[in-house]
């Protein structure tokens, strides 16, 4: 690796885990390390040489002069490379097939961000963390035990993938750029996510005011709200697994405001210690993202006035969170 460049790990080189780290290298600031385990289990037939990881690195390389990035991939399956890193990205665990919510990957996906956690902590002490395995939420709970970092440096992506997908749908809805469409979807990263519309402008005017005058109408707008709660569900419905390049590009971006300090607004999932009314939970709310990993939380609850509806959703999408984290509980795993 040449020196001076950041150093970002992903550790999972599936769809998500490939896209991020693509992302991440087109940038152009950090070298990315690409892990996965030595061979894929699912192979009928095994390789005779090398891993996934190694492929997608290589191939991921070979893109390097087209694209124009002098970032480096190495793929690898020894956590030794990954030593250094001021970013670990965690995308491992299986992800959703048609039909299965992300909760139905609780057990199985728990172990294993339990153990790759656990491993890159130990090679990567100083790292910011960014979880975005499923159930995501209930992940970041296993990371932050299996790390025994700062919660302030284990950290959930949800927020920007769930607002990125927010945000598409009213700027195709209204006609404009996307750029323009500012929005917070809140909450867990699961069908009972808050798309927080009281926040949610269109070039800086209230989305409601595009309602009012008719240029979006309020059937629109709902079901624009409903296709993001179910955003993953689509998706998978569609592809017949996750979706990889918007959750990808989204854990790029968070990576990208830890590594050059930028101190960014995002929609992060994060551990609350009673903002919200909410207390020892990983929840999706807007958090300032710097160098130090999840510099400070703001409580909408506090800063602005938002609707009943929007309050009762971040009670029950608390509720539904909650529930899960006890689930991992009652299964010994937390
Ligand atoms: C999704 C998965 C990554 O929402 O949770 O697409």
């Amino acid at each position: 690796m040449a020196a001076g460049r950041k150093k970002v790990s992903v550790i999972g080189a599936g769809n998500v885990g490939a896209t991020a780290a693509f992302h991440v290298a087109k940038q152009g600031y950090a070298d990315v390390v690409l892990l996965d385990l030595p061979d894929d289990l699912t192979l009928e037939r095994p390789r005779k040489t090398g891993s996934m990881a190694q492929g997608k690195a290589l191939d991921l390389n070979q893109v390097s002069p087209i694209v124009g990035y002098d970032a480096r991939i190495r793929g690898t399956s020894d956590y030794g490379d990954t030593a250094g890193s001021d970013v670990v990205v965690i995308t491992s665990g299986r992800p959703r097939s048609p039909g299965m919510s992300r909760e139905d990957l609780l057990a199985v996906n728990a172990d294993i961000v339990q153990s790759v956690a656990a491993q890159a902590v130990a090679a990567s002490p100083d790292a910011v963390y960014i979880v975005v395995s499923n159930p995501l939420d209930a992940m970041c709970h296993v990371a932050l035990k299996a790390t025994g970092l700062p919660s302030q440096r284990v950290i959930g992506q949800a927020g920007v993938l769930d607002s990125t997908r927010y945000r598409n749908y009213i700027a195709a809805a209204v006609g404009v750029s996307v750029e323009d469409v500012q929005a917070y979807v809140l909450g867990g990263h699961g069908d009972q996510m808050v798309p927080v519309r009281s926040l949610t402008t269109v070039g800086g005017i209230p989305v409601q005011k595009w309602v009012d005058t008719g240029k979006l109408s309020a059937d629109e707008l709902q079901k624009i709200e409903d296709d993001t709660r179910q955003g993953g569900g689509i998706l998978t419905a569609l592809i017949g697994t996750s979706a990889w390049y918007a959750p990808g590009v989204a854990s790029a971006e968070m990576a990208e405001a830890v590594l050059l300090d930028r101190r960014r607004i995002l929609p992060c999932t994060v551990l609350l210690n009673g903002q919200y009314g909410i207390r020892d939970l990983y929840f999706g709310v807007p958090t300032l993202l710097s160098a130090k990993g999840a510099e400070e939380v703001y409580d909408l609850t506090q800063l602005v006035t938002l609707t009943e509806t929007e309050l009762a959703g971040i009670k029950e999408s608390a509720s539904k969170v909650q529930a899960t984290v006890d689930s991992l509980k009652s299964l010994g795993k937390l």
